[in-house]
């Protein structure tokens, strides 16, 4: 099953994906999470992507596709995939219809995560990483058990450092601008489905999994 998650910034697109991928044992592609670990690595990428990531700008599309073509031809997304923040402008969207044209496959459903403007600077400017697997908090809606420790394996939790005020702003303009319009691209594909994202987190997956279920 291929998937793919839309939704603005803070939507829960990551804490969804975790379960869902959990659920079905296919591989989670979220680009944000490879430029961050390519920051991390100091490659070239992540050199090139710190600054758009930092100023919460969307990094270039030539650099972008070409990291989701290359993970899409790894032998594990053969019997699935989901997509995680790719695509976010039309080129990206294009771009990906032709790389799975080549690879002979498509497309089986984009779930929209649909979360008031308003909720998501709280959602983002509350929320709270492991350090180790990844895993997201939220200080208020999705507290770890212990203050500033992951429940899943005791790793220390850090603040992401776009997740300021001021590059939340810009991510939603981003979004605003270049990514909601895509919605309508895959409405006329005939695959997008709408999910309430302001649920609790519990029914957010239980919905997803319904219409996955279909
Ligand atoms: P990326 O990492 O993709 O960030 P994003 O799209 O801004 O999305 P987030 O990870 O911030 O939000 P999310 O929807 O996953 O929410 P989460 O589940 O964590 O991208 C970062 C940057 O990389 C971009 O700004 C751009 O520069 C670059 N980039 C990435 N992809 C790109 C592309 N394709 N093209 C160009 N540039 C690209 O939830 C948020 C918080 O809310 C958490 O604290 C969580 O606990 C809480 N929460 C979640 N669900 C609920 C709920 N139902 N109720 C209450 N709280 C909830």
């Amino acid at each position: 099953m291929n998937i793919l998650f839309m939704g603005p910034p803070g939507a829960g697109k990551g804490t969804q994906a975790a379960e869902i991928v959990k659920e079905l044992g296919i591989p989670h592609i979220s680009t944000g999470d490879a430029f961050r670990l390519a920051i991390k690595q100091g490659t070239p990428v992540g050199l090139k992507a710190k600054s758009f990531i930092d100023q919460g700008l969307l990094v270039p599309d030539d650099v972008t596709i070409g990291i989701v073509e290359e993970r899409l031809q790894q032998s594990d997304c053969e019997k699935g995939f989901l997509l995680d923040g790719f695509p976010r402008t039309l080129s990206q969207a294009e771009a990906l219809n032709e790389i799975l044209a080549r690879l002979n496959t498509s497309l089986d459903h984009v779930i929209n995560l649909n979360v008031d403007r308003g909720l998501l600077m709280a959602r983002l400017t509350g929320r709270r990483i492991c350090n180790v697997c990844g895993a997201s908090y939220h200080l208020i809606f999705n507290p770890p058990k212990q203050d500033g420790i992951c429940d899943v394996d005791g790793g220390e939790l850090y603040q992401r450092p776009d997740d300021n005020e001021q590059s939340v702003g810009k991510r939603l303009d981003e979004y605003d601008n270049k990514t909601a319009p895509l919605l309508a691209f895959y409405e006329n594909m005939g695959l997008l489905r709408q999910v309430n994202g302001e649920n609790e987190i519990n029914v957010v997956s239980s919905e997803i999994v319904s219409l996955l279920r279909g």
